[in-house]
């Protein structure tokens, strides 16, 4: 029978307590979020609410074609130049999603013949750039600028080291002043996935290569996700001019794709500039994360401290996780739930988002249903 292979696998999921459902959510959810990704409280601002409005009313509700054809506005235009002056780069360039940033810069930067030094811990939009790129892969240790020193030194051509900023599943950050060092020292590119440190990490939310020194260098190449801080959608290449323009003829997820809807963008534009003007949304959203893990630590669980907005919290099994997460769901409080195979070491995680909106009284109600709940 054809896709009989797909009941089988369901089974396995089944047995394994990795079974993944959808559960969509009212406009008016009464639960305590703790999973979103909205980690300055942007998403739902009346000014980005109200810049996509425009947006949409101004451009219509979609980009009408791919960004080379019809697909680029005058908005695109001007997000990608206020997002590169933002973080420190030359140029920018706006992708419909981080993931299709994510497989632009990796394959587009990797040609025949190229290595890619990939750390372990990477987001699974990289994996792919890795997997799709022509270049061959090589995966060194988490957070290990020796590995990738080595590997680098190792090859004689084109190479370019992969990393997140901070990464997804433990949200610790990674070294990039001495992974930068590495590559420079090789003649190799660096290529950096900050989804997760704008609007969090640097000055003002610059993002972490502005923290760690290395945005705008000519080597050092960044993308961004707009669907986290700044409570939008879609994505960003940022980097060089020359990188930039070599994106624009060559990165297939770019040529391919039909343009970013303009309220994203509209949206995305408007959050950067509340961002611009308030600035220390960045500096709460991490005080809140910080107040998350001693909070969780204080009360005997296993959180992981956390570099930016993401704090973990080690689980005992993946069916541990599930019952964990519903138990706190049915307690009015939403948590992420990390499992294999998003978690590369197989340990099974509850995942908090911190946000700059949460108050005080919040944060104690959320420890207190974690710990009450612990399987
Ligand atoms: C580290 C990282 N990179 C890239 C992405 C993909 O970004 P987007 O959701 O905009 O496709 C995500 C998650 O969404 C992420 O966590």
């Amino acid at each position: 029978m054809a896709f009989g292979w797909i009941d089988e696998q369901a089974e396995l999921r089944r047995r394994a307590g990795l079974v993944r459902t959808l559960r969509p959510r009212p406009a008016d959810s009464p639960l305590l979020d703790l999973a979103g990704n909205d980690y300055l409280g942007l998403a739902r601002h009346p000014e980005v609410a109200e810049a996509a409005a425009r947006a949409a009313r101004t451009w219509g509700g979609g980009a009408t074609g791919s960004r080379l054809v019809t697909g680029s506005t005058e908005l695109h235009q001007e997000l990608e130049r206020e997002l590169a002056g933002f973080c420190g780069f030359e140029a920018a360039l706006v992708f419909s999603s981080g993931y299709a940033a994510n497989l632009a810069a990796v394959t587009a930067l990797a040609p025949h013949g190229s290595l890619i030094v990939s750390d372990a811990g990477n987001h699974a939009s990289l994996i792919d750039g890795c997997r799709l790129a022509r270049g061959t892969t090589q995966v060194v240790a988490h957070a290990d600028p020796d590995a990738v020193r080595k590997a680098l030194g190792a090859h004689d051509g084109p190479a370019i080291a992969v990393s997140d900023t901070v990464f997804s599943v433990d949200g610790d950050a990674a070294p990039l002043a001495a992974l930068a060092g590495a590559c420079r020292r090789h003649g190799a590119g660096l290529v950096v996935d900050d989804a997760h440190g704008l609007g969090v990490l640097g000055d003002g939310g610059r993002g972490a290569p502005h923290a760690a020194g290395p945005a705008g260098a000519d080597d050092v190449v960044v993308t961004v996700t707009l669907s986290k801080s700044l409570g939008s959608q879609g994505g960003a290449v940022l980097g060089p001019a020359r990188v930039i323009d070599h994106m624009v003829n060559a990165a297939r997820t770019f040529i391919f794709d039909t343009g970013l809807a303009p309220a994203a963008a509209g949206a995305a534009l408007a959050a950067l500039r509340i961002l611009r003007r308030e600035p220390e949304r960045a500096a709460r959203v991490r005080a809140v994360a910080s107040a998350l893990h001693a909070r969780l630590t204080a009360a005997g669980l296993a959180a992981v401290r956390p570099d930016a907005a993401v704090v973990s919290v080690r689980a005992p099994s993946p069916e541990g996780a599930v019952r964990w997460a519903a138990d706190c769901r049915a307690a009015g409080l939403s948590v992420g739930c990390f499992r294999p195979p998003s978690v590369p070491d197989g340990v099974s995680r509850l995942r908090l988002t911190a946000r700059a909106d949460l108050s005080g009284e919040q944060i104690e109600r959320a420890v207190q249903v974690i710990g009450e709940t612990r399987p």
